[in-house]
């Protein structure tokens, strides 16, 4: 307070019922500020709890712009315009640079106030007391001035009272902007994750195909030769077989992986909303209508998959044709085709052939979306890659569920073995969800498989010859069983990353990807099993791709 303008303190009113009253008063002001988080509820907050304490008309609170070279009107009680000044300039911006409060007791007289303001707003300033808001680090923030006193000049206890609001104000405000920062950086981070995980959910395929049986292998080296070539391809199968898992399979698998995969169902699509779905509509076509993309347009770039395929309608099939035909789309209402880049997979269950004789499915579509076939084998038709299924759906069960451990007993194994599963894959992943419910201990026993394992499993015990059922005290003992499996499991991994190192010539990044599996997982497989490549040739710099696939 160098400023000769300023009256000295000095003991008025001390020790009086009003002072304490007064004082009280303060705190109060003082312990709202503190709680207040929104930046402009507090920023009002000082400004009129300044004025009526200080008896003041009017108040405003000028803060630094981020460079520090101009101050700018946060609020100006019963005003509503923005006034902005050059750092050091007038009152304010003397106060602002100085961290020194000065009092004017008749501003039109005083050569530093700067009266331009007063002619724009037509208000007359008569007297201020202008104080500096210094944040903790001892930085000014800005500056704060009360204008017009009703009755009198500023006294001493005034500039006090002034000085002291002026500092909780300026921690409270430093303290509401930094809160302001974290929330809208919070806001943008929660965006950005928002963003990225929805693109990441389409973009990663969920598992990869498992199984080492001669139908999945010969599957999976279809799935490899068609991804490269960008050819439409037609997966049949059962319902559960597994032809979703291999349409992203071969998205991710090739060079449209970096594109979007848009999957639509064909059996759900209502007929009135076929041409919607399919290829938008332009703007303002009826009342209220706002643009909107259709699958084919999404997936411009990636794959577009049309699932269930035969259950599309003849007008579908009709328009569907006709992209196919024609390589273009056109919005509802739009005036020009748009051109599309999407490769088609489409899947089905349903007897597409016989559908064509009954006419109810297209034979020219047909043809069109069958120039590659591949057909995922019924679970009954893959009986030896059961137990691996079986293990893998109960290690997935037991994750999301919290009970990783779990494992399967020697009779919960045999009866899942000796099942005879229809085709549905889904039942095999059902009975392990359901097995990880029921088990208690830390394996999964018989009693914890659903009744039809159950009864299964005693009817193969009882067809047994009596002979041939080892006498209790022979009999293996579960966990000698249960091992077996895992030796079993091991053994076909094994064996399967000894033939895609020797298909890929020890390059690690191919093998990996053939196998689904990331690099560093498999070669922290390598090391589980022991297995040393000759020549690791992974010499070639080829790059590891999005598709890192968990194991
Ligand atoms: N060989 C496999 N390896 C791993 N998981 C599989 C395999 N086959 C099927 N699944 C799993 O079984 C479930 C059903 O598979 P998917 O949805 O791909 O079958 P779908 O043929 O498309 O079924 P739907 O006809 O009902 O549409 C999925 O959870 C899938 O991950
Ligand atoms: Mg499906």
């Amino acid at each position: 307070m160098g400023d000769p303008g300023i009256p000295s303190p000095n003991t008025v009113g001390a020790g009086t019922l009003a002072d304490s009253q007064k004082l009280a008063s303060i705190l109060r002001v003082c312990q709202r500020m503190n709680s207040e988080r929104d930046l402009n509820t507090l920023l009002d907050l000082v400004v009129v709890e300044a004025a009526r304490l200080l008896d003041c008309e009017r108040g405003s609170i000028f803060l630094f712009t981020s460079t520090r070279d101009e101050l700018v009107s946060r609020i100006a009680l019963g005003s509503e315009q923005t006034i902005r000044v050059r750092a050091g300039v007038g009152i304010v911006g003397a106060v602002a640079s100085s961290g020194e409060a000065i009092v004017v007791n008749d501003a039109y007289s005083d050569p530093r106030f700067f009266q331009g303001v007063d002619n724009t707003s037509g208000y007359r300033t008569r007297n201020m007391l202008a104080l500096p808001l210094i944040a903790a680090d001892g930085e000014s923030i800005g500056a704060f001035e009360i204008l017009n006193k009703r009755t009198g000049a500023y006294t001493p206890e005034d500039v006090q009272i002034g000085l002291s609001l002026a500092a909780n104000a300026a921690l409270a405000i430093q303290n509401a902007q930094m809160i302001g920062e974290l929330r809208r950086h919070r806001a943008a981070l929660e965006t950005e994750n928002r963003n990225l995980l929805r693109e990441l959910g389409g973009r990663l395929p969920a598992q990869s195909l498992l199984g080492l049986s001669p139908q999945i292998e010969a599957l999976r080296t279809l799935i490899e030769r068609v991804s490269d070539a960008d050819v439409t391809v037609l997966i049949t199968g059962e319902s559960g077989t597994g032809k979703d898992l291999v349409a992203r399979s071969i998205h991710f698998a090739s060079p449209r992986a970096r594109g979007p995969f848009v999957a639509l169902n064909c059996a759900a699509l209502p007929e009135t909303l076929v041409e919607t779905e399919l290829f938008g509509v332009e703007k303002g076509v009826a009342t209220g209508v706002e643009r909107r993309i259709g699958k084919f347009e999404s997936a411009h770039g990636g794959t577009l998959f049309l699932d269930e395929i035969g259950d599309l309608s003849t007008m579908a099939q009709a328009k569907i044709l006709r992209v196919l035909q024609e390589r273009t789309v056109e919005r509802i209402g739009g005036r020009n085709p748009v051109p599309i880049d999407v490769r088609i997979i489409a899947a089905t269950n349903k007897d597409v052939e016989s559908a064509i004789l009954k006419g109810q499915f297209r034979e020219d579509l047909y043809y069109r979306l069958n120039v590659v076939r591949l057909r995922t084998p019924a679970l009954r038709e893959i009986g030896q890659d059961v137990p691996l299924l079986a293990s893998y759906f109960l290690g997935e069960a037991a994750r999301e569920m919290k009970r990783e451990g779990l494992e399967l007993s020697a009779p919960a194994l045999a009866a899942i073995r000796t099942f005879p599963w229809p085709g549905n894959v889904r039942q095999l992943q059902n009975e392990m969800r359901r097995a990880v419910v029921c088990a208690h201990g830390p394996s999964i026993e018989l009693s914890d498989l659903s009744e039809a394992l159950q009864s299964t499993a005693r009817e193969t015990l009882s067809t047994i010859e009596p002979a041939a059922v080892p006498e209790p005290s022979s009999a293996p003992s579960a966990s000698t069983q249960a091992r077996s499996l895992q030796d079993e499991v091991e053994e076909l991994e094994k064996r399967r990353i000894r033939d895609a190192l020797n298909a890929c010539g020890f390059n690690q990044v191919r093998t990996a990807r053939q196998l689904g599996l990331s690099r560093q997982g498999l070669i922290n497989k390598l090391k589980r099993y022991n297995i040393v490549a000759p020549n690791s040739g992974d010499s070639s710099p080829e790059p590891e791709e999005n598709g890192n696939q968990t194991e």
